[in-house]
């Protein structure tokens, strides 16, 4: 293999960057031509893809976004949108691919290569952690973090002024970010996906903390509750209770933006000096995860088919210390 390519696809991530980086350096350090694509699947049909040099990267380890850019692109859906990618590709020499992105930009990933031949090794890159065969994705750490954060800082004013908050924590249909969020923040209760959820056991259980003392309340609502956006499960609480008096704060995309923790960045060296020797071994459809901090080779399909999800302990830890 003497030419590889790069792209960023589906949600930006904090942490992208350090990955195309390690990507490219990677590549250049074993004498292989490297090109980023701009614009996801997008920039690919487009033929929007620039050669990168050892300085095309230089100074980005620690930015958030992606310096390629990203998009979510209808016409890959399709056979003829992949094979206009397929032909961009062939011209400029490219023999293989550096997906980084989500189980999405993965299943694109499956088809070019199955179609068409394109070498594929998947980077996972997504704030929802919920991508099977790693145990973290790119961006998570940071997300969790920033989710934290914001928590505490609402934590402050709710104690100030004995109130109820409803923070809406990001995720898609996954409750691993919120899950966690809620454990380090303190929440006094958290609303998932994987759990149903219940008004008035949540009304309930805020009286309970109430007669036990406490004047404030944290409820984390992870963006695909079954209940409802923050703002619908808040109105229903308050409707079908005495408590009229509550606030909704949704942490949104800030969560998807900033400087990439140091856990993330490392997660992205190593991912990304694996995917380049991977596809130098011969590699493809595959995706470099973290396993018991290991970096390993898995099925691409495992990103879809195996989803992470949050160990169920974690409903009795959050439980219990939320008393
Ligand atoms: P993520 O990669 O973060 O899961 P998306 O699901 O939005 O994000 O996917 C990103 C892009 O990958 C899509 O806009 C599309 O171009 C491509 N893609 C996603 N799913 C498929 C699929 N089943 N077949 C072909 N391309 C796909
Ligand atoms: O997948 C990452 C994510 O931030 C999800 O948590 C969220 O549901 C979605 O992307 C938001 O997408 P957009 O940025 O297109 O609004």
């Amino acid at each position: 293999m003497n030419c590889i390519g790069v792209l960023t696809s589906g949600g930006d991530s904090p942490g992208m960057n350090a990955a195309i980086r390690a990507v490219a350096r990677t590549a250049i350090a074993n004498d292989i031509k490297v090109f980023g694509i701009a614009r996801g699947y997008h920039g690919l049909i487009e033929g929007s893809i620039i050669p990168l040099q050892v300085r095309s990267v230089s100074g980005i380890i620690g930015r958030g976004g992606t310096i390629l850019g990203t998009a979510r692109c209808k016409e890959f859906f399709e056979p003829q949108g992949r094979a206009k990618a397929a032909a961009q590709l062939k011209n400029c020499g490219i023999e293989g691919l550096v997906v980084i992105g989500g189980d999405g930009s993965y299943q694109g990933a499956q088809k070019l290569h199955a179609e068409h031949g394109i070498r594929c090794i998947g980077i996972p890159g997504t704030i929802d952690n919920d991508i099977g065969g790693t145990d973290f994705t790119i961006g998570y750490d940071t997300a969790l973090n920033t989710a934290v954060e914001a928590i505490d800082r609402i934590r402050d004013t709710a104690a100030s002024h004995d109130r109820i908050f409803f923070v809406e924590v990001m995720g898609r249909n996954s409750g691993y970010l919120a899950m966690m969020a809620g454990i380090a923040g303190g929440a006094e209760e958290i609303l998932v996906p994987e759990t149903p959820t219940d008004i008035n056991e949540l009304i309930q259980s805020i009286r309970n903390g109430r007669a036990r003392g406490k004047t404030s309340s944290i409820v984390i609502v992870a963006e695909g509750d079954d209940a409802g956006k923050a703002i619908d499960v808040a109105k229903k609480f308050a409707d079908a209770s005495e408590f009229k008096d509550f606030r909704v704060a949704v942490i949104g995309h800030l969560q998807r933006g900033g400087a990439p923790s140091a856990f993330d960045r490392i997660l992205a060296c190593r991912l990304g000096v694996g995917a380049v020797e991977a596809l130098l071994d011969g590699q493809t459809g595959m995706m470099m995860g973290l396993i018991g901090n290991k970096v390993e080779l898995r099925p691409l399909s495992e990103a879809w088919e195996k989803r992470t999800r949050f160990d169920p302990t974690f409903v009795r830890v959050a439980r219990v210390l939320a008393t």
